[in-house]
Protein backbone atom coordinates (compact mmCIF):
# COMPACT_ATOMS: atom_id res chain seq x y z
CA UNK A 1 0.00 0.00 0.00
CA UNK A 2 0.97 3.59 -0.73
CA UNK A 3 -0.75 6.11 1.51
CA UNK A 4 -0.42 9.97 0.48
CA UNK A 5 -0.28 12.21 3.44
CA UNK A 6 -0.65 15.84 3.19
CA UNK A 7 -2.97 18.55 3.12
CA UNK A 8 -5.31 19.39 0.60
CA UNK A 9 -3.75 21.16 -2.58
CA UNK A 10 -0.47 19.45 -2.01
CA UNK A 11 -0.68 17.37 -5.06
CA UNK A 12 -1.63 14.22 -3.65
CA UNK A 13 -4.11 13.01 -5.86
CA UNK A 14 -2.29 14.35 -8.63
CA UNK A 15 1.06 12.45 -7.47
CA UNK A 16 -1.29 9.03 -7.37
CA UNK A 17 -2.50 9.33 -10.61
CA UNK A 18 0.74 9.34 -12.17
CA UNK A 19 2.40 6.79 -9.80
CA UNK A 20 -0.17 4.26 -10.72
CA UNK A 21 0.27 5.02 -14.23
CA UNK A 22 3.62 4.15 -13.88
CA UNK A 23 3.26 1.08 -12.33
CA UNK A 24 0.88 -0.72 -13.99
CA UNK A 25 3.32 0.36 -17.32
CA UNK A 26 6.03 -1.12 -15.50
CA UNK A 27 3.72 -4.28 -15.64
CA UNK A 28 2.80 -4.22 -11.87
CA UNK A 29 -1.23 -3.96 -11.06
CA UNK A 30 -1.72 -1.44 -9.00
CA UNK A 31 -5.06 0.49 -8.43
CA UNK A 32 -6.10 4.44 -6.73
CA UNK A 33 -8.46 4.80 -3.83
CA UNK A 34 -9.06 7.91 -3.64
CA UNK A 35 -11.11 8.66 -0.37
CA UNK A 36 -12.62 11.62 -1.34
CA UNK A 37 -14.50 10.11 -4.20
CA UNK A 38 -16.03 7.78 -1.40
CA UNK A 39 -17.01 10.80 0.52
CA UNK A 40 -18.72 12.00 -2.30
CA UNK A 41 -20.66 9.41 -3.11
CA UNK A 42 -21.99 9.30 0.52
CA UNK A 43 -22.81 13.26 0.57
CA UNK A 44 -24.14 13.74 -2.26
CA UNK A 45 -24.40 17.87 -2.29
CA UNK A 46 -21.32 19.36 -1.08
CA UNK A 47 -22.03 22.57 1.06
CA UNK A 48 -18.74 23.93 2.90
CA UNK A 49 -15.21 24.21 4.50
CA UNK A 50 -17.90 23.40 7.97
CA UNK A 51 -18.18 19.50 6.90
CA UNK A 52 -14.42 19.06 7.51
CA UNK A 53 -13.93 21.08 10.84
CA UNK A 54 -12.31 18.94 13.03
CA UNK A 55 -15.61 19.06 16.02
CA UNK A 56 -18.61 18.23 13.40
CA UNK A 57 -19.20 14.84 14.75
CA UNK A 58 -21.84 13.70 11.79
CA UNK A 59 -19.42 14.59 9.31
CA UNK A 60 -16.78 12.56 11.17
CA UNK A 61 -18.30 9.66 11.40
CA UNK A 62 -19.51 9.82 7.39
CA UNK A 63 -15.72 10.33 6.95
CA UNK A 64 -14.40 7.24 9.17
CA UNK A 65 -17.11 5.29 7.84
CA UNK A 66 -15.34 6.35 3.99
CA UNK A 67 -12.05 5.55 4.67
CA UNK A 68 -13.01 1.81 6.42
CA UNK A 69 -14.72 1.58 3.00
CA UNK A 70 -11.58 2.31 0.84
CA UNK A 71 -9.56 0.25 3.05
CA UNK A 72 -11.84 -2.81 2.58
CA UNK A 73 -11.89 -2.72 -1.26
CA UNK A 74 -8.38 -2.16 -0.99
CA UNK A 75 -8.26 -5.83 0.44
CA UNK A 76 -10.43 -7.02 -1.85
CA UNK A 77 -8.22 -5.60 -5.08
CA UNK A 78 -5.46 -7.66 -3.58
CA UNK A 79 -7.21 -10.47 -3.04
CA UNK A 80 -10.12 -10.94 -5.65
CA UNK A 81 -8.37 -9.09 -8.22
CA UNK A 82 -5.00 -9.76 -8.27
CA UNK A 83 -3.86 -5.99 -7.08
CA UNK A 84 -0.05 -5.82 -6.38
CA UNK A 85 0.01 -2.17 -5.36
CA UNK A 86 -3.03 -0.09 -3.90
CA UNK A 87 -2.72 3.67 -4.33
CA UNK A 88 -4.62 5.38 -0.41
CA UNK A 89 -5.30 8.70 -1.96
CA UNK A 90 -6.75 10.16 1.51
CA UNK A 91 -5.88 13.91 3.28
CA UNK A 92 -5.39 12.15 6.78
CA UNK A 93 -2.98 13.11 7.99
CA UNK A 94 -2.43 12.38 11.97
CA UNK A 95 -1.15 9.18 13.68
CA UNK A 96 -3.86 7.87 15.01
CA UNK A 97 -4.68 7.63 11.06
CA UNK A 98 -1.81 6.38 10.00
CA UNK A 99 -1.71 3.87 12.79
CA UNK A 100 -5.32 2.42 12.24
CA UNK A 101 -3.54 1.94 8.53
CA UNK A 102 -0.42 0.69 9.26
CA UNK A 103 -2.76 -2.23 11.83
CA UNK A 104 -4.59 -3.29 8.97
CA UNK A 105 -1.89 -4.08 6.22
CA UNK A 106 -0.04 -5.38 9.14
CA UNK A 107 -3.58 -7.91 9.98
CA UNK A 108 -3.16 -8.80 6.32
CA UNK A 109 0.50 -8.42 5.66
CA UNK A 110 0.85 -5.49 3.23
CA UNK A 111 3.99 -3.35 3.37
CA UNK A 112 2.81 0.19 3.70
CA UNK A 113 4.95 3.44 1.73
CA UNK A 114 3.71 6.55 2.91
CA UNK A 115 4.58 9.60 0.65
CA UNK A 116 3.83 12.80 2.17
CA UNK A 117 3.94 15.92 -0.10
CA UNK A 118 5.04 18.93 2.18
CA UNK A 119 4.43 22.90 0.31
CA UNK A 120 4.48 26.06 2.37
CA UNK A 121 5.22 27.83 -1.19
CA UNK A 122 2.24 30.09 -1.73
CA UNK A 123 2.46 30.20 -4.70
CA UNK A 124 2.66 26.43 -5.34
CA UNK A 125 -0.46 26.44 -3.38
CA UNK A 126 -2.26 29.02 -4.95
CA UNK A 127 -1.92 27.39 -8.47
CA UNK A 128 -2.81 24.00 -7.49
CA UNK A 129 -6.04 25.32 -5.60
CA UNK A 130 -6.51 26.61 -9.05
CA UNK A 131 -5.71 24.16 -10.93
CA UNK A 132 -7.42 20.87 -8.93
CA UNK A 133 -10.32 22.70 -7.28
CA UNK A 134 -11.87 24.27 -10.18
CA UNK A 135 -12.35 20.74 -12.09
CA UNK A 136 -13.58 19.06 -8.84
CA UNK A 137 -16.74 18.40 -8.48
CA UNK A 138 -17.43 19.77 -4.97
CA UNK A 139 -17.03 23.38 -6.78
CA UNK A 140 -19.24 22.70 -10.13
CA UNK A 141 -22.06 25.91 -10.75
CA UNK A 142 -20.07 27.90 -7.73
CA UNK A 143 -18.39 31.43 -8.18
CA UNK A 144 -14.21 30.97 -8.72
CA UNK A 145 -13.82 33.18 -5.50
CA UNK A 146 -16.26 31.93 -3.34
CA UNK A 147 -14.70 27.86 -4.01
CA UNK A 148 -11.46 29.44 -3.51
CA UNK A 149 -11.80 31.05 -0.05
CA UNK A 150 -13.87 27.81 0.82
CA UNK A 151 -11.41 25.84 -0.01
CA UNK A 152 -8.83 27.47 1.49
CA UNK A 153 -10.84 27.16 4.84
CA UNK A 154 -10.91 23.67 4.49
CA UNK A 155 -6.95 23.39 4.18
CA UNK A 156 -7.31 25.41 7.53
CA UNK A 157 -9.65 22.43 9.26
CA UNK A 158 -6.82 19.79 8.06
CA UNK A 159 -4.17 21.47 9.28
CA UNK A 160 -5.12 21.86 12.59
CA UNK A 161 -5.30 18.01 12.91
CA UNK A 162 -2.17 17.36 11.01
CA UNK A 163 1.20 15.67 11.88
CA UNK A 164 3.96 15.47 9.61
CA UNK A 165 5.12 12.10 9.39
CA UNK A 166 8.12 12.46 12.30
CA UNK A 167 11.72 11.99 11.57
CA UNK A 168 12.34 10.39 15.10
CA UNK A 169 8.76 9.21 16.15
CA UNK A 170 7.99 7.80 12.95
CA UNK A 171 11.75 6.31 11.97
CA UNK A 172 10.59 2.80 11.68
CA UNK A 173 8.16 3.54 9.47
CA UNK A 174 8.86 3.07 5.49
CA UNK A 175 8.66 6.77 3.57
CA UNK A 176 9.35 9.47 1.49
CA UNK A 177 8.53 12.83 1.96
CA UNK A 178 8.51 15.49 -0.92
CA UNK A 179 9.70 18.90 -0.10
CA UNK A 180 8.05 22.04 -2.33
CA UNK A 181 7.15 19.72 -5.24
CA UNK A 182 10.62 18.23 -5.32
CA UNK A 183 13.22 20.36 -4.31
CA UNK A 184 13.90 18.35 -1.73
CA UNK A 185 13.60 14.93 -0.55
CA UNK A 186 13.64 12.62 2.58
CA UNK A 187 14.17 9.14 2.34
CA UNK A 188 13.52 6.39 4.84
CA UNK A 189 13.87 2.56 4.62
CA UNK A 190 13.13 1.91 1.58
CA UNK A 191 12.03 -1.97 2.11
CA UNK A 192 12.31 -3.63 -1.49
CA UNK A 193 12.73 -3.20 -5.36
CA UNK A 194 9.68 -1.48 -6.16
CA UNK A 195 9.95 0.69 -3.21
CA UNK A 196 13.08 2.16 -4.45
CA UNK A 197 11.59 1.85 -8.00
CA UNK A 198 8.66 4.13 -6.60
CA UNK A 199 11.35 6.61 -5.02
CA UNK A 200 13.40 6.90 -8.02
CA UNK A 201 10.11 7.63 -9.95
CA UNK A 202 8.97 10.22 -7.69
CA UNK A 203 12.23 12.01 -7.60
CA UNK A 204 12.20 11.95 -11.61
CA UNK A 205 8.62 13.61 -12.28
CA UNK A 206 7.59 17.37 -13.33
CA UNK A 207 5.11 19.04 -12.09
CA UNK A 208 5.46 21.82 -15.09
CA UNK A 209 4.25 21.13 -18.32
CA UNK A 210 6.56 20.40 -20.84
CA UNK A 211 6.66 19.38 -24.61
CA UNK A 212 8.30 16.31 -25.88
CA UNK A 213 9.03 16.28 -29.52
CA UNK A 214 9.06 13.14 -31.28
CA UNK A 215 11.37 12.19 -34.83
CA UNK A 216 12.71 9.18 -36.40
CA UNK A 217 16.09 9.00 -37.86
CA UNK A 218 16.49 10.24 -41.65
CA UNK A 219 16.89 8.06 -44.42
CA UNK A 220 19.75 6.05 -43.68
CA UNK A 221 22.12 3.70 -46.26
CA UNK A 222 20.19 0.41 -46.01
CA UNK A 223 16.72 2.54 -46.50
CA UNK A 224 18.05 2.62 -49.81
CA UNK A 225 18.26 -0.84 -50.64
CA UNK A 226 14.88 -1.48 -48.73
CA UNK A 227 16.65 -3.67 -46.03
CA UNK A 228 15.18 -3.59 -42.66
CA UNK A 229 17.06 -3.28 -38.94
CA UNK A 230 21.08 -3.08 -39.09
CA UNK A 231 22.88 -0.18 -37.94
CA UNK A 232 23.89 2.23 -41.13
CA UNK A 233 24.87 5.42 -41.36
CA UNK A 234 22.19 8.33 -43.06
CA UNK A 235 22.15 8.21 -46.72
CA UNK A 236 23.04 11.98 -48.21
CA UNK A 237 18.62 12.70 -47.99
CA UNK A 238 19.00 11.16 -44.28
CA UNK A 239 21.26 14.18 -43.67
CA UNK A 240 19.40 16.59 -45.19
CA UNK A 241 16.52 15.67 -43.33
CA UNK A 242 18.66 16.07 -40.43
CA UNK A 243 19.68 19.47 -41.41
CA UNK A 244 15.48 20.40 -41.84
CA UNK A 245 14.89 18.83 -38.47
CA UNK A 246 17.72 21.01 -36.82
CA UNK A 247 16.77 24.07 -38.61
CA UNK A 248 13.07 23.50 -37.17
CA UNK A 249 14.19 23.04 -33.94
CA UNK A 250 16.04 25.97 -33.47
CA UNK A 251 12.74 27.99 -34.77
CA UNK A 252 10.78 26.46 -31.76
CA UNK A 253 13.75 27.88 -29.53
CA UNK A 254 13.76 25.97 -26.38
CA UNK A 255 15.84 26.73 -23.94
CA UNK A 256 17.11 24.01 -22.16
CA UNK A 257 16.61 20.96 -25.23
CA UNK A 258 17.50 17.67 -24.17
CA UNK A 259 18.00 15.17 -26.88
CA UNK A 260 17.60 11.16 -26.67
CA UNK A 261 19.03 9.04 -28.95
CA UNK A 262 19.21 5.13 -29.44
CA UNK A 263 22.14 3.79 -29.46
CA UNK A 264 21.65 3.22 -33.57
CA UNK A 265 24.26 5.09 -36.22
CA UNK A 266 21.17 6.89 -38.12
CA UNK A 267 19.47 8.51 -34.83
CA UNK A 268 22.83 9.48 -33.43
CA UNK A 269 23.75 11.31 -37.18
CA UNK A 270 20.19 12.98 -37.34
CA UNK A 271 20.92 14.43 -33.78
CA UNK A 272 24.27 15.61 -34.36
CA UNK A 273 22.81 18.22 -36.54
CA UNK A 274 21.02 19.77 -33.35
CA UNK A 275 24.29 21.07 -32.35
CA UNK A 276 23.72 20.01 -28.71
CA UNK A 277 24.45 17.44 -26.35
CA UNK A 278 22.35 14.04 -26.76
CA UNK A 279 22.20 10.98 -24.70
CA UNK A 280 21.77 7.54 -26.08
CA UNK A 281 19.61 5.14 -24.59
CA UNK A 282 19.33 1.55 -25.87
CA UNK A 283 15.77 1.14 -25.08
CA UNK A 284 15.05 3.52 -27.58
CA UNK A 285 16.49 1.32 -29.97
CA UNK A 286 14.20 -0.33 -33.04
CA UNK A 287 12.93 -3.70 -32.11
CA UNK A 288 15.97 -6.53 -33.43
CA UNK A 289 14.71 -8.58 -35.98
CA UNK A 290 16.47 -11.16 -35.53
CA UNK A 291 17.37 -13.43 -38.86
CA UNK A 292 15.38 -11.18 -40.81
CA UNK A 293 18.16 -8.27 -40.22
CA UNK A 294 19.47 -6.89 -42.99
CA UNK A 295 16.97 -8.33 -45.63
CA UNK A 296 13.82 -6.83 -47.49
CA UNK A 297 10.86 -7.36 -47.41
CA UNK A 298 10.64 -9.40 -50.67
CA UNK A 299 13.42 -11.81 -49.13
CA UNK A 300 11.52 -12.34 -46.22
CA UNK A 301 8.47 -13.11 -47.50
CA UNK A 302 10.54 -15.53 -50.09
CA UNK A 303 12.70 -17.52 -47.02
CA UNK A 304 10.34 -16.84 -44.39
CA UNK A 305 6.75 -17.13 -45.98
CA UNK A 306 4.89 -18.28 -42.89
CA UNK A 307 6.58 -15.65 -40.68
CA UNK A 308 5.62 -12.64 -43.33
CA UNK A 309 1.95 -13.78 -43.06
CA UNK A 310 2.50 -14.23 -39.33
CA UNK A 311 3.61 -10.35 -38.66
CA UNK A 312 0.74 -8.82 -41.13
CA UNK A 313 -1.48 -10.16 -39.06
CA UNK A 314 -0.23 -8.42 -36.10
CA UNK A 315 2.68 -6.34 -36.28
CA UNK A 316 2.49 -5.12 -32.27
CA UNK A 317 3.03 -8.37 -31.17
CA UNK A 318 5.19 -10.06 -33.59
CA UNK A 319 8.30 -11.28 -32.97
CA UNK A 320 10.66 -12.05 -35.61
CA UNK A 321 12.64 -15.50 -34.65
CA UNK A 322 15.57 -14.93 -32.31
CA UNK A 323 14.16 -11.20 -32.40
CA UNK A 324 12.49 -8.89 -30.34
CA UNK A 325 8.75 -8.18 -29.59
CA UNK A 326 6.59 -5.07 -30.65
CA UNK A 327 4.69 -3.53 -27.76
CA UNK A 328 6.28 -2.46 -24.89
CA UNK A 329 9.26 -4.72 -25.02
CA UNK A 330 7.40 -5.77 -21.24
CA UNK A 331 7.01 -9.81 -21.52
CA UNK A 332 8.33 -12.12 -24.14
CA UNK A 333 7.86 -16.09 -23.89
CA UNK A 334 10.96 -18.00 -23.05
CA UNK A 335 10.81 -22.19 -23.13
CA UNK A 336 6.80 -21.64 -23.28
CA UNK A 337 7.16 -19.28 -20.18
CA UNK A 338 5.67 -16.21 -19.89
CA UNK A 339 8.53 -13.69 -18.73
CA UNK A 340 8.42 -10.15 -18.34
CA UNK A 341 10.32 -7.28 -17.00
CA UNK A 342 9.91 -5.55 -14.34
CA UNK A 343 11.96 -2.76 -15.49
CA UNK A 344 12.53 -0.76 -18.24
CA UNK A 345 15.23 2.47 -18.10
CA UNK A 346 13.36 4.35 -19.71
CA UNK A 347 11.00 7.00 -18.45
CA UNK A 348 9.21 9.99 -19.59
C1 LIG B 1 -8.12 12.88 10.12
O1 LIG B 1 -7.70 12.44 11.38
C2 LIG B 1 -8.62 12.70 12.43
C3 LIG B 1 -8.01 12.21 13.70
O2 LIG B 1 -7.75 10.82 13.63
C4 LIG B 1 -9.93 12.02 12.12
O3 LIG B 1 -10.84 12.34 13.14
C5 LIG B 1 -10.45 12.45 10.75
O4 LIG B 1 -11.59 11.75 10.43
C6 LIG B 1 -9.40 12.20 9.71
N1 LIG B 1 -9.84 12.67 8.38
C7 LIG B 1 -10.05 11.86 7.35
C8 LIG B 1 -10.44 12.49 6.08
O5 LIG B 1 -9.85 10.66 7.41
C1 LIG C 1 14.29 2.81 -42.71
O1 LIG C 1 14.91 1.86 -41.89
C2 LIG C 1 14.41 1.78 -40.57
C3 LIG C 1 15.27 0.75 -39.85
O2 LIG C 1 15.06 -0.54 -40.33
C4 LIG C 1 12.94 1.41 -40.59
O3 LIG C 1 12.41 1.38 -39.30
C5 LIG C 1 12.18 2.42 -41.41
O4 LIG C 1 10.84 2.05 -41.49
C6 LIG C 1 12.77 2.53 -42.81
N1 LIG C 1 12.12 3.63 -43.50
C7 LIG C 1 11.46 3.41 -44.62
C8 LIG C 1 10.83 4.63 -45.25
O5 LIG C 1 11.38 2.32 -45.14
Amino acid sequence: MIVMVGLPARGKTYISKKLTRYLNWIGVPTKVFNVGQYRREAVKTYKNFEFFKPDNEEAMRIRKACASAALKDVSAYFTKEHGQVAVFDATNTTRERRAIIISFAKERGYKVFFVESICEDPEIIAENIKQVKFGSPDYVDRDIDEAMEDFIQRIECYRANYMSIDDEKDRKLSYIKIFDVGSRYLVNRVQDHIQSRIVYYLMNIHVTPRSIYLSRHGESELNLSGRIGGDAGLSSRGQKYANALATFMRGQTIKDLKVWTSHMKRTIQTAEALGVQYEQWKALNEIDAGVCEEMTYEEIQENFPEEFALRDQDKYRYRYPKGEVSGLRSSWSWNGKKMSWLSTNLQV
